[in-house]
């Protein structure tokens, strides 16, 4: 038996798709608090002016959600790679944090003192006024700094709120030029449904690794009810941080590949200068020793590009 056939048995469909099984290491990402009767914050007065706004009849911006099971795969990294390179390929972009985490504005080197979109929605204000200078002319919001029980009272709120992401994203003046680029928490919880339920196009970014090769069951489940809306989401398996000179990472590429069948993964190689970036704040294309990740990025620019002209 060849060492990808071990791993797929290891890891095989069996195991992750029982119920069971799913339901118990749902433990492993937290739970979303139960509805204990308090009011949510009222509508935001301007949000429910349109009743869906990514309307799919008029001109929309293009969504792009990056999403993952586990953790610390390369998400922010990748928004804010992809909101430079997409700004350099002539789009406007805006790129959300969803993550309550507040970690995608290190990336950006946004201060941790700007507002965010958490407080600012429980505060029914609008997300226009609280865009932050990206990288190359892009827009960052932030999810800004928030205590536990303003994040209880978020995730309460979109738990019942389904189209919370879509009003707001409503009053942001985007139009057919624009790409948003959302990073999500890992997991699975609100920001997650909230993220897909808008999203065009999905990037499920994986590490070459066990542990990402194992959540495949589980992350097919959860984009299941999203695929099954009238216009679906074109959803990319992306394998971040390859190293090319260790035969580990090109195997499990390989198990990757053969669990995903004709879906081929896109690839980001691993690259010093992409974690230099973020430890300094700088754009990591303006690297100058950025090596083979800056032709995975622009590949995967081109791509999205691509995909926003068949939208
Ligand atoms: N292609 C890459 N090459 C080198 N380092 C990378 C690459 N992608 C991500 N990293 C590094 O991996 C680490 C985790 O990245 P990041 O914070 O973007 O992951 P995440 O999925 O957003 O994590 P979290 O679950 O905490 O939100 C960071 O130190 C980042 O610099
Ligand atoms: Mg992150």
């Amino acid at each position: 038996m060849s060492f990808t056939d071990g791993l797929l048995v290891l890891l095989g469909k069996d195991v992750s798709l029982d119920p069971q099984g799913l339901n118990a290491r749902m433990h492993f990402f937290g739970s979303v608090p139960v509805d204990d009767g308090t009011p949510f914050p009222p509508p935001t007065p301007g949000l429910n002016e349109q009743s869906h706004p990514l309307n799919k009849a008029a001109r929309h911006p293009c969504v792009v959600a990056l999403v993952s099971v586990n953790g610390g795969v390369g998400r922010s990294t990748l928004a804010a790679a992809l909101s430079s390179g997409l700004q350099r390929h002539g789009e406007s972009v805006v790129a959300v944090d969803l993550d309550p985490q507040n970690a995608l504005r290190l990336h950006f080197g946004v201060s941790p003192c700007a507002p965010g979109i958490g407080l600012t929605s429980l505060r029914h204000g609008h997300w226009e006024n609280i865009q932050q200078p990206g990288f190359f002319g892009s827009r960052v919001l932030p999810f800004g700094e928030t205590d536990m029980q303003q994040q209880e009272d978020l995730q309460r709120w979109l738990k019942n709120e389904p189209d919370w992401l879509a009003q707001h994203l409503s009053t942001m003046g985007l139009s057919a030029r624009h790409t948003v680029i959302i990073d999500t928490p890992a997991g699975h919880n609100v920001y997650f449904h909230q993220a897909l339920s808008v999203a065009d196009v999905v990037l499920v970014v994986a590490q070459p690794d066990a542990a990402s090769l194992g959540t495949l069951d589980q992350l097919n489940g959860l984009l299941a009810p999203h695929l099954e809306r009238e216009r679906p989401p074109h959803v990319h398996f992306l394998i971040n941080q390859l190293d090319e000179g260790n035969a580990f990472s090109l195997d499990m590429v390989e198990a990757f590949k053969q669990r995903l069948g004709a879906k081929e993964p896109l690839e980001v190689h691993r690259d010093t200068s992409i974690s230099e970036a973020l430890a300094f704040g700088t754009d990591p294309l303006d690297s100058q020793a950025l090596g083979l990740a800056a032709d995975d990025i622009n590949d995967l620019c081109r791509l999205l590009i691509a995909r926003k002209k068949c939208l």
